[in-house]
Formats: structure tokens, sequence, C-alpha cells
């Protein structure tokens, strides 16, 4: 939610700082702006993507060696070029980029009018910039200083970055609940919410953390707390390479992450699963396997896709390990006061790990004594450090806005949890857990065996395109593969869409049904097989149009169906890892022949760093 980049060094800032946005474009695309600093503040900034900016800058003078740079989700104040990002204070001498929410920022906004400031924009960074200015001023300090005092008022969560006319060989940053990584180069610093804007200049990076204020020269960083005192900037060696965060000749990240899959998910199983042997080697679960074995309740805590793979892991580990599992929107669960008893489990699933409603959830969960385990993409991320322990689930970095290889990756490691966790409990008989575990590994072998229709989804979703709604329907394992087909078409495609337990169908969404309702079952050979041709036959009595997910050699529902999608075979437990691969390729065609940008669909961001 909302980008930030800023460069301090010999290079030319604008540059540097333009391609950073680029990459950080997942996170908000409202708009965009730069603030450079040269003989004096120069800011410019427009609405819409980044390269709306580019355009508008042609032919201005650009050169700098310290300049800030945002792409904008917008939370207060419409997307417009003065709601734009950077910020420029009353005396036009400092400039500010943020990423959070300022939830006191009308109360701070009341006192500054009555001293006098004016405000170009409707958003609460320019009143936390003029409140950092105004104590700048009154107490004629430093930048840092006021930065300092200032935060101390401050309720909501923040990462800011400020240039100063007056000092301008130094950037100032801080932290609070957002993302800020810092690069280190020889003699210059890069700034970002992720460290794709670093990669291709530097391995060496420092996360900032929470209540922290950075103060960064070409050739230092200094790193504070609150109090004043210096802390020890902690360096990390990115694992990352430059390559995982470019197209690589497909038309758009979103397709490039789908056939990513067979790749993530084998990258994700190795090294830890070794299905001749039987062994499961995870070693930040291992520390905690006997509280997880003995746990009377498991909460999964997530939001969006991330919840739905939760909803497959509570099938999955109630199966397997016979415990209680819960699964929560952490939006939920962390306003709610839930019980919350010394020696619950909690596991939070994330992509990006910045997630703030599943981030709060966690610091609340944690502090009343739960043990809490990160399912987590980004290394290094903050829901990641706030974990007692976890696995990283290792699908490489995401940059499609919807979410896709991610979340089968999520799958792959909750299953090898719930693997290794039934077994050591018992509850999982040692031959299936042998056969679970040679499925699983076959998993990455049979999405590409899947892969290989699409041009058949693409040919279905040129014919399903122009469907006003969409209803998905699923049982058991598939349900929660019912409820993720349909946000991914939702997001991707803004065809209204809904997912829903193929029995519970009959209590109410039936009235939709007629002759122009795509109807997509996952009808895959299961438990639940049998009921869910049942359910076929109420939508075809209702003349709706079946698309099915189905197994080789399915022929009732190939007589029912009006389209089938065929999937490979594979134990219940395992199927939606391959069941939700043709729901995402076909909202994926279908958003791209209705011409859609499906990497980044309106209204969204990538990493929701807001609640
Ligand atoms: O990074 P997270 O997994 O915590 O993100 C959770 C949701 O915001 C995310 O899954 C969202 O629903 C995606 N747009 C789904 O495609």
């Amino acid at each position: 939610m909302c980008g930030i980049v800023a460069y301090i060094g010999p290079r030319e800032a604008y540059p540097v700082i333009l391609k950073g946005l680029k990459r950080l474009e997942y996170r908000g695309y409202d708009s965009a702006g730069v603030a450079l600093l040269n003989s004096g503040l120069k800011v410019f900034k427009k609405k819409g993507k980044v390269a709306e900016l580019e355009e508008n800058t042609i032919g201005k003078d650009l050169h700098a060696h310290i300049g800030i740079g945002h792409t904008r989700w917008a939370t207060h104040g419409e997307p417009n070029d003065r709601n734009a990002h950077p910020h420029s204070s009353n005396s036009g001498k400092l400039a500010m980029i943020h990423n959070g929410i300022i939830e006191n920022y009308a109360q701070l906004k009341q006192e500054l009018v009555r001293k006098g400031y004016h405000f170009k924009s409707d958003t609460d960074t320019e009143v936390l910039l003029n409140f950092i200015e105004d104590i700048k001023i009154n107490n004629k300090c430093p930048l840092e200083e006021a930065v300092r005092i200032a935060l101390k008022r401050i309720v909501g969560a923040y990462v800011i970055v400020l240039i100063d006319q007056d000092n301008p060989d130094t950037l100032i940053a801080a932290r609070k609940g957002s993302p800020l990584v810092i690069g280190i180069g020889k003699n210059e610093h890069f700034l970002a919410s992720d460290a794709s804007p670093i990669i291709e200049y530097t391995k060496e990076v420092v996360y900032v953390n929470d209540y922290e204020i950075a103060i960064i020269k070409a050739d230092e960083l200094i790193l504070k707390n609150l109090g004043n005192e210096r802390q020890t900037p902690f360096i990390t060696k990115l694992d990352m390479e430059l390559a995982a965060i470019e197209k690589g000749g497909y038309d758009h990240f979103m397709l490039k992450e789908i056939f990513e899959q067979p790749t993530t998910i084998y990258d994700c199983l190795r090294g830890r699963l070794d299905a001749e042997n039987g062994t499961i080697t995870m070693s930040g679960i291992q520390k905690y396997a006997d509280q997880i074995v003995n746990a009377h309740r498991i909460v999964m805590v997530a939001c969006g896709t991330s919840w739905h793979a939760g909803l497959v892991a509570e099938y999955i580990f109630e199966e397997l390990c016979r415990i209680n599992v819960e699964v929560e929107y952490a939006s939920e669960f962390r306003y709610r006061n839930p019980v919350i008893n010394k020696g619950d489990v909690i596991i939070a699933i994330s992509q990006s790990g910045e997630t703030a409603d599943t981030l709060v959830a966690i610091e609340n969960a944690k502090s009343k004594g739960a043990i809490i385990l990160g399912v987590v993409n980004v290394v290094g991320s903050s829901i990641a450090r706030v974990s007692n322990a976890g696995a990283y689930t290792h699908a490489g970095p995401e940059i499609g806005v919807a979410s896709t290889k991610a979340f089968t990756a999520q799958l792959a490691v909750l299953t090898m949890i719930a693997l290794k966790i039934g077994y050591e409990k018992g509850t999982l008989p040692h031959d299936r857990y042998m056969q679970l575990a040679r499925e699983l590994e076959a998993i990455p072998e049979k999405v590409t065996a899947l892969l290989q229709q699409h041009e058949h989804i693409k040919q279905l979703a040129e014919k399903y395109r122009d469907a006003r709604d969409f209803l998905y329907l699923g049982r058991g394992y598939n349900f929660p593969v019912a409820l993720e087909g349909a946000l991914k078409l939702k997001e991707i495609s803004y065809i209204h869409a809904e997912g829903y337990p193929a029995a519970e169908m009959k209590h109410g969404p039936i009235a939709l049904v007629d002759e122009t309702l795509p109807v997509v079952f996952i009808a895959t050979k299961d438990s639940y097989h049998e009921k869910v041709i049942s359910n076929m036959q109420e939508i075809k009595a209702r003349k709706g149009k079946v698309i099915a997910v189905i197994n080789e050699g399915d022929e009732q529902s190939i007589k029912l169906a009006d389209d089938v999608i065929i999937v490979p075979e594979a134990d219940e437990i395992l199927l939606p890892m391959l069941s939700v691969i043709p729901l995402q390729l076909l909202a994926y065609y279908i958003g791209v022949s209705k011409e859609l940008d499906v990497d980044k669909p309106r209204n969204l961001a990538k990493s929701v760093t807001v609640e």
C-alpha cells in the first residue's frame, strides 16, 4: 500500500527513483511523484501511473543526487495531482513521502490551522509534514530532532522519508508498522518499501525496525530509537535475483507467476520433503513441534487469498492432526477481543508479510501468550519478524496484484506442517503419511501437465467473458478453491462472482441461476464427488451454464457440463493445489480479453499496510 523510494549518492537520483517506482507500482497506482534537491527543492507529481509522471517530467531539469519518490494507494483524499506525494511544507523547504495512516491527523490539523498553516491537499501526510516543520521552527532544532518529537505524538502507521532544502546532504526516514528497507552501496544509499528497487545496485540491506529513525548521508547511515539512542544497523544479504522481478518474456507478471508454479511449489518442498525416506525437515516448526502436537487449538489468521489457504489448511489439519482449527479474518480477529489461551498456536499466513491487520492480530495474540507461526513469502518482512517461528513459502517475489503462486506455495507449506504434526502426534498412520508425502512430491509435475491446457482455458474465457455474474461451487477441500476462483475473477475482470459450498447454493444463490449464469463447479474425484454431481444437476435443471473442473474419465460430469477442464488426479487433500490453477488462468484470460490491466487491477494494492 503505497510504494516509497529514495536515493542519496553520486548517481543521478531521478532515474534510480523512477525505476524503483515502476518496480513498486504494484503497491498502489493512484498517483506518482518525486521531489529532488539540487539548488532548490523541485516537486513533480501526477495522478495515475508512474508512466504519466515520467511523461510529465520530459524536458524538465531533473538533475539531483538526492531525492524521494512515491507511488500512491489513496487513503485520505481522492486520487488527484493535489493529493499525490511528495508533499511540501508551508515554508517550501521540506518535502515528505509517507506510506501508512496518521489516525490523529484531524486534531493536529486543527492545531496547525489555528497557528496559520494552510493545506493544499486533503492528506494526513501533509498534516504530519507541517507538524514536523512547526516543531522544527519553534524548537530551532535539526529536522531529525523535530521528527523524533513529532512521532511521539503520532497515532497510526508510517514510513516517512524527508528531505530538507537547508540540509541537502541528508535524508531522514522513520518507520512504524509499514516496511522500510535501506540498501547500502559504496558511498550511496537506496531506500524502498521492499528490496525490488534496490537489488540491482546492492545486495546489502538493513530492514529498519519500528520506532527507529534513520539519518542517512551518502556515506553514512545512523539509526536511532525514539529515545535518541544509537542502534546498530543489522546488515542482511539479499537472496534474490533481478530476473525474479522481471516479466521474462511473459505479457504480464500474473501469467508469469501462474506458469512459475511448478517451480515455486518444487522450491517450497525442496530440502524439506524427502518422500523416499519419509522425512519432513522444517527447523522453525520443529522447535515448536511439541507445543503444536499438544495444542488444543490452532487459529489461522489471514486476509484475502491467504485466508483461503487457511481454510484449506483447516480441513487438512483437522483431518490429519485431529486438532481443533479456526480460520479468522485478521481484521475481525484483531478487534473482537478473542479468547486466547496460553499455548494456543496462531498461524499467520501472508504473502507480503506486511498486511497490517494480520500483523496487529498476531502482535495482540503474542502478547496474550499464544505461539505465533508465520507462513510468509517475503523474507525479513514484519510478520516474519514478529512470529516466534515459521516457514517461508519460497515462491519468490509475487508482483501481480492478484495472488497466484503464493497461494499454492502456502498450501504446500501448510500441508507439510500438517503431515509432520499428524505423524508426530500419531493421528496420521505411517502408510497414509508415506502416500501423502509421495503424492505431494509429485504435485509440481502435475501442475506442469495442467498448465498445458492454457489454450483451452483461453477459449473458455472468450466464450464466457461477457457474463455479468459467475458462481463458483465446490465442497470439502474444494470449497475454499471456489472462494479463491471467485476472488480472482472479481479482482482481475471486474465481473461479479461469488464462491459457495456447493450444497449451500440451495439456500439462496440458486435464485440467481438462469441461462445467462456460468457456474464453475470444482468437481474433482473426492469424497464429495457424487454430491457435487447432484448439485450440478440442480443447476442444469434451471438452465445454468456449467463449467466443470474434473478429473479424467468423469463421464457423469462430462455429460452434464457445458464445458470441462481436466485436472490430474491426486489425493483429495492435495487437489486444491491443482484445481485452483485453471481458475487462475480463467480469470487471467477473461481480464486480458477485456483489455484490463490484470497486473494492476483498479482500486487494489498488493500489500495492504493500512487497516
Ligand atoms: O500479503 P497477504 O497475503 O497478507 O495479502 C492478503 C490479501 O491482501 C491478498 O491475498 C489479496 O486478497 C490479493 N489481492 C488476492 O489476490
